[in-house]
């Protein structure tokens, strides 16, 4: 087992950041998980508590700024560091742009791009500080390729890897920066869609899902190499999926 770290992981109420707050916690680390929907993570802190799991759940809702930045700080307060924050928190409500719903463009942006932002914000002072931590941050496939429906949410995905490789490369060397791109993965991500047209084409295009520990087991990976090892980038998807 790895030296046991202080994780925060946003979006852990559901899919793949509750997958990556079991992997983590069974691993021996201390998780602390955020998202809007409490009740959920009360649900998966008793499950982790119930198999010897170490977590904490707070309220998160990443669009907030100083939210994001109480909860980080608080994190850091109560533990005395923080060593790995995972920016998980995503939403995917695809349509074809033509659709005009334009309200749902703001969403995917205030959640994947500023609320991967205002994570970053939150804790680089603290790493800085400290001389040490790490940056996961969840992309997509949809950060490397553009499909139909999926503009905006791509464009959103593109800038999670931008803004990523951006930090990355501007850092100390002590500060680890990892990227973590999913293809399709079991989750609840696709719930958010109303348009008629994209939930369609979703139901296709999902089948091939994989379960979100796939996920997790990739991000347990990357935190759990030495100090001097970044793993940049991975993607991870089915192996049906093309
Ligand atoms: N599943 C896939 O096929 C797939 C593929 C590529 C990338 N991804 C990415 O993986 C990440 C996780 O998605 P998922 O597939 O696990 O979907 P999911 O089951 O819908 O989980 C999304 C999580 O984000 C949280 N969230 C949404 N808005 C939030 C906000 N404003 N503040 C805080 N938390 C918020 C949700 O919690 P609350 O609603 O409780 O706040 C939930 O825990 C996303 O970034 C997504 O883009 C997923």
């Amino acid at each position: 087992m790895s030296d046991s770290k202080i994780i925060i992981v946003t979006g852990a109420s559901s899919g793949i950041g509750e997958a990556v707050a079991e992997r983590l916690t069974a691993e021996g680390h201390h998780v602390v998980a955020g998202a809007r929907r409490t009740e959920r993570l009360e649900a998966l802190a008793e499950r982790v508590r119930g198999t010897g799991g170490s977590i904490e759940v707070r309220t998160l809702d990443v669009t907030d700024r100083a939210a994001v930045s109480a909860f980080v700080d608080a994190t850091v307060a109560t533990h005395g560091r923080l060593d790995v924050i995972v920016n998980n928190a995503g939403v995917m409500p695809l349509s074809r742009l033509d659709a005009l719903l334009v309200d749902q463009w703001d969403t995917m942006i205030d959640v994947n791009v500023r609320g991967l932002l205002h994570g970053i914000a939150a804790a680089l002072p603290h790493f800085q500080r400290q001389g040490a931590g790490h940056f996961v941050t969840v992309a997509s496939i949809g950060a490397h390729e553009v499909v139909p429906t999926a503009a905006v949410y791509c464009a959103t995905k593109y800038a999670a890897w931008a803004i990523t490789e951006g930090l990355r490369l501007e850092v100390d060397p002590s500060i680890r920066v990892t990227t973590v791109s999913p293809g399709v993965v079991e989750s609840e991500l696709a719930d958010t869609i109303t348009d008629s047209t994209a939930a369609a084409a979703m139901q296709d295009y999902r089948a091939a899902a994989i379960p979100p520990d796939a996920i997790a087991r990739g991000i347990a990976y990357a935190i759990g190499e030495p100090a001097e090892v970044d793993v940049n980038e991975l993607i991870i998807r089915p192996a049906r999926q093309r």
